[in-house]
């Protein structure tokens, strides 16, 4: 269970309340600290801003491996990159889905991103890291935060996360962030990258 005396989480409440935050049939946290820029041991974590598109784009975006288990195409121009931000600022600003640029202290731009799609009582996960830095442990670093800060919310009890059965670098991910497999879920997710069809996939969850 989190901390909740704290005065910046209360006004921090009074205003996502103020915006309307929080106020979906979708989202229930009690604590919108989760909204905030965070700090891991090598990571910062920030809400992605319109002037990360170039670096996203560059990075990874455009990049068929990056994307090969994505459920979206790689990205052909900028623009995509543009439209992909405003979605993102769009969700943060409902509570559907909160986005986090992964950053490296000392490295100009995004080096990843991270998505939590809280749901009532529970959230789901997504991420994705530029190739060039991959196989750091970033990720399992990345996940493992937002894992335990989301379920640090009073009302939310599971933190869960997909992956198709062949991503195997992504399967170990979870794993290291500890959440626990609980079996496969059969034509579950679209990947169009690998087939058009649905696609089977694992699924990991952490519960309180
Ligand atoms: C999957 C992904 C997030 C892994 O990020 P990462 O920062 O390289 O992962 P980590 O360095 O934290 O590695 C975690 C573990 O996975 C293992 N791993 C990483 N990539 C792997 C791969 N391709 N095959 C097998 N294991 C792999 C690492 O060895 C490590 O395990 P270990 O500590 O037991 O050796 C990254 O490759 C990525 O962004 N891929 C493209 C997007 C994607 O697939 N996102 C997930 C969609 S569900």
């Amino acid at each position: 269970m989190g901390d909740t005396s704290g005065t910046s989480i209360f006004s921090g409440f009074a205003i996502a309340l103020h915006l309307g935050v929080f106020q979906n049939e979708r989202t229930s946290f009690a604590m919108p600290h989760i909204l905030s820029s965070f700090k891991t041991a090598r990571l910062e974590l920030r809400p992605p801003v319109p002037e990360d598109a170039p670096c996203i784009f560059d990075r990874y975006a455009q990049d068929p491996e990056v994307c090969r288990y994505m459920s979206w195409r790689p990205h052909t121009s900028i623009q995509d990159t543009h439209r992909f931000l405003e979605g993102c600022a769009r969700e943060r600003e409902t509570g559907y889905t909160l986005s986090w640029a992964i950053t490296l202290p000392g490295t100009p731009g995004p080096i990843g991103m991270i998505t939590c799609r809280p749901e009532r009582y529970k959230a789901d996960i997504g991420y994705v890291l530029a190739r060039a830095y991959w196989g750091n442990g970033y990720m399992s670093e990345a996940v493992h935060a937002v894992v335990d800060r989301t379920l640090a919310d009073p009302n939310i009890f599971r933190v869960w996360a997909v992956c198709d059965v062949d991503n195997h670098g992504s399967a170990r991910v979870l794993e290291k962030a500890g959440m626990t497999f609980e079996g496969t879920l059969h034509r579950w997710i679209m990947h169009p990258n690998v087939s058009p069809k649905p696609r089977d996939c694992h699924v990991y969850a952490r519960v309180v």
